[in-house]
């Protein structure tokens, strides 16, 4: 029999994760992925239409849990998932991230004594306002093995005291999707549906807590997104949280109905990209997109007072930013005055094939 590996997808953004490790399992032929979808995630416009662009089947397992309370959600994947490993125990379960799917399934692995490898391992913020910051110190504390994108990764774990054993950098995984799916995403140019020029618009993707819930944070975003977007069309698909943030404290049609504002609803992963790559600049709140732009040297701002991705900043395109400098950063993108950035080392595409020959080293 060949051994199995659990792949947790849960989120959005995991999914770009996992899509390249299921295709190189299968590829190497000599292990057999199974995918346990958590439902943290479960909208078709979070999830499936992500399932169906990069190429992924339907879940061997859905635990759909939904939403909740970080206690509920959390917990009810621990109670779920536990009943799945106690009947059929994987190997080892992968998991991505810092989503509260992969605490929870790490958690629930764990205290059955099976293996779990963490993929995106290392990752520090150093905000422990951050729910994800907590994810990551608990899964790494307790995994077998990390894998780490970037050599921040591995210091911070020396640092925490991990056995160099368990970590091996392996790369930035999501760029081995876009790669995985280059053909396809530069077929399309998404931007015409919006009846914008390339490298004349704007991207805007924001849904952290700490932006987009409370009105006094949210008002002055929007003030100033405005007033980006007098200066360069900007193109926001709106995360359900923000969409659900902007309709109760009744800001959204003032943003809907200002001038240069393209709103969507989430778009998939092929369109989406289509439209990063053809863009002049990108704001922004999410960790991924950090080294998406980075990838494809494209000026990210992002608002945030931390990052656990610095070598986005050091090495590529990224800058953080408060809401206040907004329109003073957007100028300096316009008048091409933003720094040049270049492709951090392992950003290549091939991160998956590291990660099965670290497996086939591990548990072949
Ligand atoms: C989660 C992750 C975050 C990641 C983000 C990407 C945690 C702690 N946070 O945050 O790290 O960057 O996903 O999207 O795990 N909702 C829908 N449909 C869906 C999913 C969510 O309507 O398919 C709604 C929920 O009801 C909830 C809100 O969106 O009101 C937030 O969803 P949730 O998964 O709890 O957290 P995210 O903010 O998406």
């Amino acid at each position: 029999m060949s051994p199995t590996f659990h792949l947790i997808a849960a989120a959005r953004p995991n999914f770009m994760k996992i899509a390249p490790v299921y295709h190189a399992m299968n590829a190497a032929d000599w292990c057999e992925p199974v995918i346990v979808h958590t439902g943290q995630h479960y909208d078709a416009n979070m999830s499936d239409s992500f399932f169906e662009d990069l190429g992924l089947p339907t879940p061997d397992y859905n635990l759909e849990v939904g939403s909740g309370s970080h206690a509920e959600q959390t917990g009810a994947v621990m109670v779920a998932y536990e009943k799945i490993i106690m009947e059929t125990p994987p190997d080892a379960t992968i998991v991505v991230g810092d989503v509260n799917s992969t605490i929870a399934c790490t958690l629930a692995a764990k205290k059955l004594c099976l293996k779990v490898a963490h993929l995106e391992a290392g990752l520090r913020s150093k905000d422990w306002d951050m729910p994800e910051e907590i994810n990551r110190i608990v899964t790494d504390s307790i995994s077998d093995v990390l894998w780490t994108p970037s050599p921040d990764g591995d210091q911070n774990l020396l640092k925490e005291g991990v056995a160099p054993e368990r970590i091996t950098r392996v790369g930035n995984v999501m760029l081995d999707s876009y790669e995985l799916m280059r053909p396809r995403i530069e077929a399309e140019s998404p931007r015409e549906h919006f009846g914008l020029d390339a490298k004349g618009y704007g991207i805007v993707t924001l849904h952290r807590p700490s932006n987009v819930d409370r009105k006094e944070t949210l008002a002055p975003l929007v003030k100033a997104l405005k007033s980006a977007a007098a200066r360069i069309p900007i193109v926001c698909p709106l995360h359900p949280r923000t969409r659900k943030s902007l309709e109760t404290h009744g800001l959204l049609d003032d943003f809907l109905s200002a001038e240069g504002v393209h709103v969507s609803e989430p778009i998939n992963y092929i369109r989406f990209m289509g439209l990063v790559r053809e863009a002049a600049l990108v704001i922004t709140d999410s960790g991924g997109i950090q080294e998406e732009t980075t990838y494809l040297n494209i000026p990210c701002i992002t608002l945030r007072e931390n990052t656990e991705r610095p070598i986005t900043i050091t090495e590529g395109t990224n800058k953080l930013a408060r809401i206040p400098d907004l329109p003073d950063y957007v100028g300096d993108i316009l008048n091409g005055r933003w720094p040049a950035g270049r492709k951090p080392e392992l950003w290549d595409g091939k991160t998956a094939d590291r990660i099965i020959s670290d497996l086939a080293r591990r548990f072949g």
